[in-house]
């Protein structure tokens, strides 16, 4: 039987917070809600949510998805190797949830039925949603299941690596040389519940230089895209 919370109870050494010991779930890490667009060998388009997102390298820029290999999304980008990761804002939940709820092996009218309208990408020709302020297009160059993670059970999710190719932002959220990704009023997940991004609480603190930090978060955030 399972110990009960009580048991698993700890105080700290200065008795001045009390601690639990609870089962591991990889949702307490806190994520952005994004929806990803893929389309199978005939470009029939698919869009679903996923949560289970991150930046895993900056140069080249590679993001990492975990998902379930039992979803569509997972196939189109197995048969494709490629797939693109919109960013929607908080007057998109409904239609993000709509896609994160329903498969499209299903309800293969689910974009039209949560609303959202595909276009194409200018240079990979990938779909995309115009509605989301920032498309990520990418091509996948890793795929991590359990041999590749040396695990002894197999994941519920597999590990989808994509190479960052191309990438394409609504000049409403262009600032003179950046990304003003601080602005957007994205979606937050946390542990299954939606949120908001909440206020801008100050810059990286690069060093105590004003002059050099403001020359560094240039640098940084310049449209040309630098490694950090
Ligand atoms: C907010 C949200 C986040 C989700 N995150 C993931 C995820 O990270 N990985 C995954 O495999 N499924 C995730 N899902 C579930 C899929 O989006 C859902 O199963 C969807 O119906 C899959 O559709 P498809 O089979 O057409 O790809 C999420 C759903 C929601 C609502």
């Amino acid at each position: 039987m399972a110990p009960s919370a009580e048991q698993n109870r700890t105080q700290d050494p200065a008795g001045e917070s009390r601690r639990t010991s609870i089962a591991p779930n990889a949702f307490y890490v806190p994520s952005p809600v994004v929806l990803l667009s893929t389309e199978s060998e005939d470009g029939v388009v698919d869009v679903s949510a996923m949560s289970a997102v991150g930046v895993v390298c900056l140069d080249p820029p590679i993001l990492a998805v975990g998902i379930k290999p039992r979803r569509h999304t997972y196939k189109n980008i197995r048969r494709t190797g490629a797939f693109v990761v919109n960013l929607p804002l908080q007057d998109g939940l409904e239609a993000a949830d709509y896609t994160g709820t329903r498969s499209w092996r299903k309800e293969p009218e689910k974009l039209e039925k949560a609303g959202l309208v595909v276009d194409r990408l200018p240079e990979s020709g990938l779909p995309y949603l115009p509605s989301c302020p920032i498309s990520m297009a990418c091509t996948l160059v890793g795929n991590l299941g359990r041999h590749e993670l040396g695990l002894d059970v197999p994941p519920s999710h597999q590990v989808v690596l994509g190479r960052m190719t191309e990438c394409s932002v609504d000049d409403a959220w262009l600032g003179e040389d950046e990304v003003r990704l601080e602005d957007m009023p994205i979606l937050v997940y946390l542990n299954r519940v939606y949120a908001s991004r909440g206020t801008n609480l100050g810059v990286q603190r690069f060093t105590d230089d004003p002059l050099k930090r403001e020359a560094k978060m240039r640098e940084y955030r310049s449209l040309g895209g630098r490694e950090q």
